[in-house]
């Protein structure tokens, strides 16, 4: 690899989410058993502490124990309890010393419902049988066992409620830990989510839930004070009864709102259908206290508020995504636009909007071809959010209706992390960059493939070539690779251009990237707590690494910076 420059961008700090359901103790209590009968029990996605050090270890807990020492163990047990506390609404079973390191454990405790499962002695030695494998307890378990417990009283008293299981079944242990977090969880997993994205004009929320599109009346005033009209421009092909539903709270507040279909997919997204919208945004009586709602996909809100940003100076939008993709990406961040003279995204302009409403129950009706444009963009979040989330979704088939596993949850991570960048940085100036993860890759490949390649396919094998980057250039932890490659498998997507693509195609399209530096592709790739953008790699070494083809190892790094978060 020829040399490269990495500038690190960590990620910013995400939106408080859902609480997470934190189950701890001592070994032999049932953390592992009970944490994963409740998470089914609540539908909630399950992380087990223990199980993920040994994933990222390559090698079972006795061995490091053995092999590295138990130091070596706590550091990779706080890096995945930080890890961890990034991830909302999941049942986290941490190893029995994690509540041990105050500071990690009392983030991952932060705002949770945390419960501390304990049991007698003797029990605890019965349930272990000789210890084997477990090094603490080496080379008297009984006595261990008790030592340890003093020793651990006062962090296991400090850790969460407790929950004495000696004479119950982790099925009753795992029902009791649901109740738990039914009764303290705020809010509770079936109640809305409300997160807040920072602009330079204020902040606005973002609600995600199953009855936000028609219960959003108490938004009203806030959104449009004063306002008597309101345009609802609507996918054609999206069911006329969900935009009645959207409609209903305005005609229960007195407001006039008028129904535009908007022709389906990339077609609305031309400046001839963006002056039809003008001129009927007119014809309606629009001024600029009106408001617009987009109901649709990525196409529609892109033209929808392109056309809202340019009308009488610009009127407010409420943004109403029924897409994978509209939910996750383009329904946050304020970025509209059409294309323009055969370029995709050539005119247009930053307009936030001033509500975002997220139905995951919408989705219901989507094909999965449009579905799976989403998934990669989603599972790009993840990868930014926390690389521990890959491990929740991995090895989850689909559900009754087809749909991945925890949609629900997914789709509220990749929000948050949409978020956290946006707030951070919304005019795309610095750390949003982060936003690209893989997307030079991408892009190479619809390009090179004459657009034959989805932009979420292309998204899904532009992950996995960033990935195969960033370890090639020892950027990216090592292991991340296979994990997303097994997870975008999973879901169905590719994560390989086409045979038929040559490293010479790859290159030209590359060569062609708007984003470059000194004539060289910039490359964002996965790396600890965020991301890194790679300059200066050749993209000879690109395409080969994206081809899979032998790519020339070994990668000096010039000085490393590190771009402060807002
Ligand atoms: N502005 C941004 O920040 C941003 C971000 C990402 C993508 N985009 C843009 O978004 C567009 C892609 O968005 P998309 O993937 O949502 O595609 P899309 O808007 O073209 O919709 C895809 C198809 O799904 C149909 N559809 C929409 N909702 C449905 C539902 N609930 N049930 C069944 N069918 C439904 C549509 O009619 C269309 O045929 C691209 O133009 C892209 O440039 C913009």
């Amino acid at each position: 690899m020829n040399r490269s420059e990495a500038t690190i961008y960590p990620a910013p700090p995400l939106p408080t989410g859902r609480p997470r359901l934190v189950v701890t103790g001592f070994m032999g209590t049932g953390k592992s058993t009970a944490g994963a009968v409740a998470a089914a029990a609540l539908g909630l996605p399950f992380v087990d502490l223990d199980r993920a050090v040994e994933r990222a270890a390559g090698r079972p807990i006795g061995e490091i124990f053995r092999r590295s020492g138990e130091a070596h163990f706590r550091r990779l047990e706080r890096g995945l309890v930080l890890q961890a506390a990034r991830l909302s609404g999941t049942v986290v079973a941490t190893g029995g010393g994690a509540p041990l390191d105050a500071d990690s454990f009392s983030e991952l405790a932060d705002g949770a419902v945390a419960a501390v499962l304990r049991a007698e002695p003797a029990e605890i030695a019965r349930r272990l049988g000789g210890g084997d494998g477990r090094p603490l307890l080496d080379p008297d378990p009984p006595t261990r066992i008790r030592a340890l417990l003093d020793a651990r009283a006062e962090a296991y008293a400090a850790a969460g409620v407790p929950l004495d299981t000696t004479s119950m079944t982790a099925a009753e242990a795992g029902a009791r830990l649901a109740a738990m977090y039914e009764r303290d969880a705020r809010p509770g997993r079936t109640e809305p989510l409300r997160l807040e994205v920072d602009t330079p004009r204020g902040s606005y929320p973002v609600l995600i839930g199953e009855s936000v599109v028609s219960e959003w009346e108490a938004e009203l005033d806030r959104v449009a004070p004063g306002c008597d009209r309101v345009a609802v421009v609507a996918d054609e092909s999206v069911d006329v009864a969900l935009t009645d539903a959207v409609i209903r709270p305005l005609r229960h507040a007195g407001v006039a709102a008028t129904r535009i279909p908007l022709v389906a997919g990339e077609r609305a997204k031309s400046i001839d259908v963006v002056a039809g919208l003008w001129e009927r945004f007119r014809a309606e009586g629009l001024d600029r206290a009106s408001l617009v709602l987009a109901v649709g996909g990525g196409a529609i809100m892109d033209a929808a508020g392109f056309a809202a940003a340019t009308f009488a100076r610009g009127i407010g939008v409420v943004n109403v995504p029924t897409t994978l993709v509209g939910m996750v990406d383009a329904a946050i961040g304020g970025k509209v636009g059409i294309d323009h003279d055969g370029v995709k995204n050539l005119v247009g302009a930053f307009h936030h909007p001033r509500l975002v409403l997220v139905d995951p129950s919408l989705l219901a009706s989507l094909p999965p071809p449009v579905m799976r444009q989403g998934l990669a963009e989603a599972v790009k979040a993840l990868v930014l959010a926390s690389p521990l989330a890959l491990d929740v979704l991995i090895g989850g088939g689909p559900d009754e209706r087809g749909l991945p596993p925890h949609l629900g949850w997914l789709i509220e991570e990749a929000v948050r992390v949409k978020a956290a960048y946006v707030s951070a940085d919304p005019e795309d100036r610095s750390i949003r960059a982060s936003l690209n993860l893989g997307h030079t890759f991408a892009h190479a490949v619809e390009s090179a493939s004459g657009f034959r390649v989805s932009h979420g396919d292309a998204v899904a094998i532009g992950l996995m070539a960033a990935a195969n980057l960033g370890e090639a250039t020892g950027v990216t932890p090592p292991g991340l690779a296979p994990r997303l490659g097994e997870l975008l498998s999973g879901f169905g997507l590719p994560t390989r251009p086409p045979e038929a693509l040559t490293a010479d195609d790859v290159i030209a399209a590359m060569t062609a990237d708007k984003k470059r530096r000194a004539g060289r592709p910039i490359f964002v790739v996965p790396a600890e707590g965020g991301c890194a953008l790679l300059e200066g790699v050749e993209a000879a070494t690109a395409a080969a690494i994206l081809l899979e083809e032998e790519a020339p190892r070994s990668a000096p790094r010039t000085p490393v910076q590190t771009e402060a978060t807002s």
